[in-house]
């Protein structure tokens, strides 16, 4: 472990050389740590930078800024949350969502590479991202050069991606070699497209929100079991409930965790239906939208992780 950082931060400071580089931090323990690394490669020359594209966790961009600048690194965060909204408006279609986010994703970073004068992206792509994009399962939000698209050309940076061999579990030992807390280096996957993923159909703030209470109800409820990921997705379909008495139309949520070494396959968590229970009361408890809540049981193969 301690060879291979050694190695990667020599490889960055020769690719970065005494230019400038930005690193694009979701707080995800792939970018935290490559962030680290190229922190390390070359210290102030490195601006780090969160986009706050309002499809995150609760709390996230204060949460991933605290941990950082514990650790002597400043992010800055870039409210984009309305453009994100924009671009995403009237996307149905799976890849559509996923492309649409990919373009407004690097539309951003590219200006704010422009502003700090940088020549270079750092970010987190790792082995299952690029094996999956370029097999034609999904478009990972990530994946440029290995499908063809040049990034200078099309947004002005070079990309630097220093743990693009290594799989989810090894990136997990870097992240803890690299002195990152628990918190990020045993944390659960989440796609860079964040909630785009997770809510089907069209992405709008209110639909995310949604997709957001119920998303932390489901990781508090499931959290002791210690699943390889776990979370909420919201339907496109609606189902009847009952309200005060009467017939409501309303909202369905999906619940879905699985475990996995490398994200390459899953199986579901067996998860104790008392577990199961309690989660389905909180969402229909606090989210007066919801009626109906479903557990998922695919593995994937044939199913993948996330809904789109
Ligand atoms: P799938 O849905 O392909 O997911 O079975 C495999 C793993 O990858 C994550 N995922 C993504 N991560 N950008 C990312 O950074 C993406 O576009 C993306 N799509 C899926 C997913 O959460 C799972 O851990």
């Amino acid at each position: 472990m301690k060879e291979f950082i050694e190695e990667k931060i020599q490889e960055i400071k020769a690719t970065v050389g005494s230019e400038k580089a930005v690193s694009a931090l979701s707080g995800g323990v792939d970018s935290s740590a490559c962030t680290v690394l190229a922190h390390r490669a070359i210290g102030d020359n490195l601006k780090t930078i969160f986009i706050d594209d309002g499809l995150m966790r609760e709390k996230e961009p204060e949460d991933v800024s605290k941990i950082f600048s514990d650790l002597g690194i400043k992010v800055d965060i870039v409210d984009a949350q309305e453009e994100f909204f924009l671009a995403l408006k009237g996307k149905i279609d799976p890849e559509e969502k996923r492309k649409a986010f990919r373009n407004i994703f690097y539309t951003v970073f590219g200006r704010e590479v422009l502003k700090s004068e940088a020549k270079f992206l750092v970010q987190g792509t790792i082995a299952a991202d690029i094996i999956e994009t370029q097999g034609g399962v999904k478009t990972q939000h990530n994946i440029l050069e290995q499908i063809g698209i040049d990034p200078e050309k099309g947004y002005g940076f070079k990309v630097v991606e220093p743990i693009k061999e290594l799989f989810k579990h090894q990136v997990r030992e870097v992240a803890k070699s690299l002195d990152l807390p628990e918190m990020i280096h045993q944390r659960m996957p989440f796609p860079g497209p964040g909630f785009a993923t997770r809510v089907i159909g069209e992405v709008t703030p209110e639909r995310v929100s949604i997709v957001r209470k119920a998303t932390r109800i489901v990781e508090e409820g499931i959290a002791s079991l210690k699943p390889f990921q776990a979370f909420a997705v919201l339907m496109s379909d609606k189902g009847t409930g009952i309200e005060s008495g009467q017939r409501k139309f309303g909202d369905v949520i999906i619940i879905r965790s699985v475990e996995s070494k490398d994200a390459m396959t899953a199986e579901p968590t067996q998860i104790p239906w008392e577990t199961l229970m309690n989660i389905s009361k909180r969402i229909t408890g606090e989210l007066p939208e919801v009626v109906r809540v479903a557990y998922e049981i695919t593995p994937k193969p044939p199913a993948t992780i996330e809904y789109i």
